[in-house]
């Protein structure tokens, strides 16, 4: 190898560093895909999410279960003290890491939270989401009409 093929072979490293390290930087850390809204309650989907909802029939179930907390047709405002947030998320529009473009993928967002509840952040909300589905207060189909309704809600 003479000097000048021995240079440009080190020249040649360089460059495809240059270019691996520029390709790392670029690609960037990937986003963790449970960066979103979780309840605070653990728990896997239940059985709602299997099942084809009836969001007429939802709307129903909805003000009779979740409007005195969440608001007319889930649009908020509910005061919450002692929570950090101070009120009652509203569910129209929801929480936009809880939203999907994919159907089965919002359900099971919204299904975990009317599943298992969850507690706000703060040292004493006064209110937490109940545990539709552990309490037995919502039946599986009844749980996938109310998600049926507040899907309807945020798809307009
Ligand atoms: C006793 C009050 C109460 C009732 C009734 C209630 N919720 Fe909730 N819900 C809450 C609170 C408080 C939160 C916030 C929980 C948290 O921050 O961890 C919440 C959170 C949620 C969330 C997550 C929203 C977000 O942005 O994080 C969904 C979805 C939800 N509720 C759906 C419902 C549905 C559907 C019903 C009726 C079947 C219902 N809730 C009834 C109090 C209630």
């Amino acid at each position: 190898m003479n000097t000048r093929t021995r240079q440009m072979s080190w020249l040649y490293g360089f460059v495809v560093l240059v270019l691996a390290a520029a390709l790392a930087a670029c690609s960037g850390t990937p986003k963790p895909a449970d960066e979103g809204a979780k309840p605070s309650n653990p728990g896997g989907p239940g059985e709602a999410i299997n099942l084809t909802g009836d969001a007429a029939n939802g709307k129903t179930i909805f003000e009779q279960n979740c409007v005195s907390c969440h608001g007319e047709e889930g649009k908020g405002g509910v005061a919450n003290p002692g929570g950090a947030e101070e009120t009652v998320p509203a569910l129209n529009p929801i929480d936009e890491t809880i939203a999907n473009a994919d159907y089965k993928t919002f359900a099971t967002n919204l299904d975990l939270f009317i599943e298992h509840g969850s507690t706000p952040e703060g040292d004493s909300p006064t209110l937490s989401m109940l545990k539709f589905g552990d309490d037995k207060i919502l039946t599986p189909q009844q749980i996938a009409d109310v998600i049926a309704y507040v899907i309807s809600l945020n798809r307009k």
